[in-house]
């Protein structure tokens, strides 16, 4: 019998919902599959703030070294926007504890839902491969200054070659394995980083002479994301890039609250960190009405990553997508329903499909 260490890291605003729900899900996926999952909890971000005085507490980071499996809510949120260290310092600590270098952020319109999308019409499914522990977000020095008179602020877009090669090398794969065209996203007109990382990516490229790619600034693929989004099917970037444009991935599929992702190290089988796309959605916590669905599928990318379970995997994609198909919808997808008769709706479904495998 499989025996899974999970770790929840619910953290603020709408996290504690969503995953709340997807938890519902484990749980009937695991009966099915017949694991023991051992589930732990642990603070991040402004619950950490408020409980321990750090938004990555040493507790929480012995908890992570004992997972298989993180499974992450959301952090941050108005309370802590002045806080001297905030929420989101502890995620980002967090990723570079784990050394998860690669995001992947996949997007698709879901059979049902093409009426919540601009560009209804159009083929829109891809996948973001986004640098996870580089660029700007860690590169030093930063801070501020403080001249006469005057106040300088730096942030350092640092990256080494190597961190730029293994996260092109993971999205040529992908692209080789699933035959399709990698656009590589950069800023190569303006940025000495962006230019290094389109030499990686050409140097890569015979390696996989089978792939198709296209350079794309970052500004141009924005708009053309919008006007041709059936152009783009794996896209690799850099990490204020990839954060910027999977958030213009869920404006282009009708909801935020509809996209999943994996912090991961590359390598499948091993310990990731699973959480949304969006954040703690301040405007809505606390209501009841989050979309589950980016929880739901970030535990589905959990379950088949790190536990190795691609059966259990497609059974609750499966589950999320029959949901969505048929209703009821969450508020942030032109329904009234709540975060718990969604759930409820997904569990049902897993139910049926499970039902019809034994039986065929
Ligand atoms: P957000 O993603 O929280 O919300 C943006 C908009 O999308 C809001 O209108 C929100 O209601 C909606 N939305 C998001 N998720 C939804 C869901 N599951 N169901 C229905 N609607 C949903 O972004 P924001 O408002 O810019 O940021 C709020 C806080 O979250 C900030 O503190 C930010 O730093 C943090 N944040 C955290 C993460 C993370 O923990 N991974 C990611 C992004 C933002
Ligand atoms: C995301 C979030 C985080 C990021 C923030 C909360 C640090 O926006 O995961 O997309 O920018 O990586
Ligand atoms: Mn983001």
């Amino acid at each position: 019998m499989a025996n899974h260490q999970l770790l929840v890291l619910a953290g603020d605003g709408i996290g504690p919902e969503v995953t709340g729900a997807a938890l519902q899900v484990l749980d009937r996926v695991a009966e099915i599959g017949g694991w023991v999952v051992e589930i732990e909890r642990a603070d991040i971000g402004g619950t950490a703030i408020d409980a321990h005085g750090d938004p990555f507490p040493e507790k929480t980071q012995r908890a992570i070294d004992k997972a298989s499996a993180v499974l992450l809510g959301a952090v941050g949120g108005p309370k802590w926007d002045q806080a001297p260290k905030r929420p989101e310092a502890g995620l980002l600590a967090m990723r570079q504890y784990m050394g998860l270098w690669a995001n992947l952020r996949p997007y698709h319109i879901f059979k049902g839902l093409e009426h919540l999308s601009p560009l209804r019409k159009a083929q829109v499914d891809g996948i973001i491969f986004r640098e996870l522990t580089g660029g700007l977000y860690f590169g030093e020095p930063r801070g501020r200054r403080f001249l006469p008179g005057d106040l300088e602020v730096i942030d350092t877009l640092q990256y080494r070659r190597s961190e730029m090669w293994r996260i092109i090398k993971l999205a040529f794969e992908y692209a080789r394995d699933h035959h399709l065209t990698l656009t590589s996203v950069d800023k190569a007109n303006v940025l000495e980083s962006s230019r290094v990382w389109r030499e990686v990516t050409d140097e890569l490229s015979k390696q996989f002479p089978d792939v198709p790619v296209v350079h794309r600034y970052v500004d141009a693929a924005a708009m053309d994301l919008v006007l041709n989004p059936d152009r783009y099917q794996v896209i690799v970037t850099e990490n204020l890039f990839g954060d910027i444009l999977s958030d213009l991935a869920g404006g282009l599929v009708g909801s935020l609250g509809l996209l999943g992702s994996s912090s991961v190290a590359g390598t499948p089988g091993t310990r990731g960190l699973f959480e949304p796309v969006h954040g703690s959605a301040p405007d809505i916590a606390g209501k009841g009405i989050a979309n589950p669905t980016g929880a739901m599928l970030s535990l589905a990318y959990l379950v088949g990553w790190s536990w190795s379970e691609s059966e259990a995997q497609q059974l609750i994609e499966s589950a999320v997508a029959e949901s969505l198909a048929e209703g009821p919808h969450t508020p942030d997808l032109g329904g009234n329903a709540s975060t718990e008769e969604f759930t409820q709706a997904v569990i049902q479904r897993l139910e049926h499909i499970w039902q019809r495998r034994k039986i065929s």
